[in-house]
């Protein structure tokens, strides 16, 4: 369950109210506001020069609200609850937009606003000359205004004083401070661009303690927190370092790549892939996504069979003396490659193959190729069982196929799209060719028409009357296709019987297995088909699969 979460204006007044500075970070975009937040800063500061280089402007109210807004949102949803302070600059216009820009920012989760007292349009408090003080009055009106128009006691207007940067003094600061806070300002920012920092030293030395103090250290980066608190300062605002480190991260990094004509030299010095899965919260996503998402039905997992020689066939053995059938060229491309590629298509998520038979020669794919050594031995049964078990994807289905099979998409989505807690592929097309023993199946009667032979195959599955050795050739009326599919919670159970059926024969085939399934009262239904498969057992079926599909 997600938890429930305080409100970011409710966290930043705890946090105004518990011992010790809070320490805020500048930030333009939820990435930078995510790793300062992951780094353990108590809050962060929307800021307004920031996300004005982020989109390569001026910070002089060239940018408008909206663009303000819509970074401030983002980054107070990728944080919550750690609480974002905004940097509202003048508050976009006159008190009147105050209001609407107030009652927007809280809206998008903000826990606090900030406007300073110059006159629109404003510029960044660093360029020399024109910074231009607002009248006291229109400023004071601007504070009741924002303090009127918010809707939650907790929301916080933070008064930002520049009568330092403008060249004011210390006395005006302190006037205009007393008459920001008289106004209802929940907190008051002091600016100072002095390398020292040194009016805001006098104007805290000179300052009766009210509401919380801010201050914005960039021009005397070395004050630390214990002198900021022994100052009486309560919060701390390192506003833009993080864009001028990536500023130089970014820059130096295309400086390399152009300057080798590739990446590798800079790859030790970025951040992994994964690690930027990680910031987008992927890991939750997909948790969410397995939980959740109903369309395309659940996850699956894949194993396929490989681990035999296929040499029962004397017409196909020459082609897999020294090769797995995996390995096996089909029209230009790797038999296994095109079955990967298949179950990739029909979204299967982990797949792995049981190699046996000349394995290191199977052919790489994104596949995990599982290795057992006692394929002469055993069965596919005890290969299935004895191959490392895949990644535990504890809700996927798992989807077992013969390796000599292949399978048109469509087949696949047909069965994946079934919701059986164990269900099989039959083919019922009346076989001109007898089922090879093990793959027999006798299924309930068909559904046939006034032409007898005409059959339509049921859309739902049916329950399967019979599948394996026991099935005598007359008796048969379909064939098994070597695609299994078994629900998670019935996978332990699964598990369990194969585990008993090697004990007694390790040579058991999945077919067998399957029968003893169904003796024990397990269920077992039957996706049937026409059509869509086909397996590679002799020569001709080779040459078939070659003209079948393309390139
Ligand atoms: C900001 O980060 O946008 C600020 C702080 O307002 S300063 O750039 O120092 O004015
Ligand atoms: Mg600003």
């Amino acid at each position: 369950m997600t938890p429930v979460l305080p409100s970011a204006s409710a966290q930043l007044r705890a946090l105004w109210a518990r011992p010790g500075v809070v320490r805020a970070a500048g930030a333009h975009n939820a990435m930078g506001a995510q790793l300062a937040a992951q780094a353990g800063v108590d809050a962060i500061w929307s800021s307004g020069f920031e996300i004005s280089t982020a989109h390569a402007v001026p910070d002089a109210s060239i940018l408008t609200m909206s663009e303000y807004l819509a970074a401030a949102q983002s980054i107070a949803q990728a944080v919550r609850p750690v609480p974002v302070i905004a940097d509202c600059d003048t508050g976009y216009g006159n008190s009147s937009n105050v209001i609407r820009m107030v009652r927007l920012f809280e809206d998008a989760g903000v826990a606090a606003v900030c406007i300073e007292d110059k006159c629109f349009p404003k510029t960044n408090s660093f360029i020399a000359g024109k910074q231009e003080l607002a009248p006291i009055a229109e400023f004071v009106g601007k504070i009741l205004a924002a303090k009127n128009a918010q809707r939650s006691a907790d929301f916080a207007v933070i008064a930002r004083t520049e009568a330092l940067i403008a060249g004011w003094g210390v006395d005006e600061a302190l006037r205009r401070g007393e008459a920001y806070v008289r106004a209802g300002a929940d907190a008051l920012l002091v600016h100072d661009k002095s390398p020292t920092g040194a009016g805001v030293r006098e104007f805290l030395a000179r300052w009766t303690p009210s509401v919380p103090i801010v201050i914005v250290p960039t021009t005397y980066p070395t004050i630390t927190l214990a002198e900021c608190e022994a100052l009486g300062v309560k919060t701390v605002i390192w506003a833009n370092h993080g864009i001028r480190a990536a500023a130089r991260a970014i820059g130096d990094l295309w400086q390399t790549v152009l300057r080798d004509g590739h990446t590798g030299a800079v790859e030790s010095q970025i951040a992994s892939m994964s690690t930027l899965f990680a910031l987008q919260g992927m890991p939750a996503h997909t948790a969410a996504e397995r939980e959740f998402d109903r369309a395309g039905g659940a996850p699956t997992r894949a194993i396929v069979l490989h681990a035999g020689a296929h040499d029962a066939d004397p017409s196909l053995a020459p082609l897999t003396l020294d090769r797995p059938l995996s390995a096996l060229d089909v029209n230009g491309t790797a038999l296994l490659e095109r079955q990967v590629r298949t179950l990739r298509q029909s979204g299967v998520g982990e797949i792995a193959v049981i190699a046996g038979h000349a394995a290191a020669a199977t052919p790489a794919t994104d596949a995990r190729i599982a290795i057992t050594e006692r394929w002469r031995e055993e069965g596919e049964v005890a290969s299935l069982l004895a191959a490392p078990s895949l990644p535990d994807v504890p809700e996927a289905r798992t989807l077992i196929a013969y390796g000599d099979v292949l399978v048109q998409p469509a087949l696949l989505e047909r069965l994946l799209a079934t919701d059986e807690p164990a269900v099989i592929v039959v083919d019922r097309t009346p076989a001109p060719v007898e089922p090879v023993v093990r793959d027999r199946v006798r299924m309930p009667e068909n559904v046939t028409g006034t032409l007898g032979r005409r059959f339509l195959a049921p859309d739902a599955p049916r329950p399967v009357a019979a599948i394996g050795a026991a099935v005598t050739p007359g008796d048969a009326n379909g064939e098994f296709a070597g695609l299994l599919l078994v629900r998670s919670d019935v996978w332990p159970r699964f598990r369990a019987q194969a585990e008993r059926c090697v004990a007694e024969d390790p040579r058991i085939a999945l077919p067998d297995l399957l029968a003893a399934w169904c003796a024990g009262g397990e269920p077992l239904t039957a996706l049937e088909i026409t059509s869509g498969w086909l397996e590679i057992r002799r020569f001709e079926d080779y040459e078939a699969a070659c003209r079948a599909v393309a390139r």
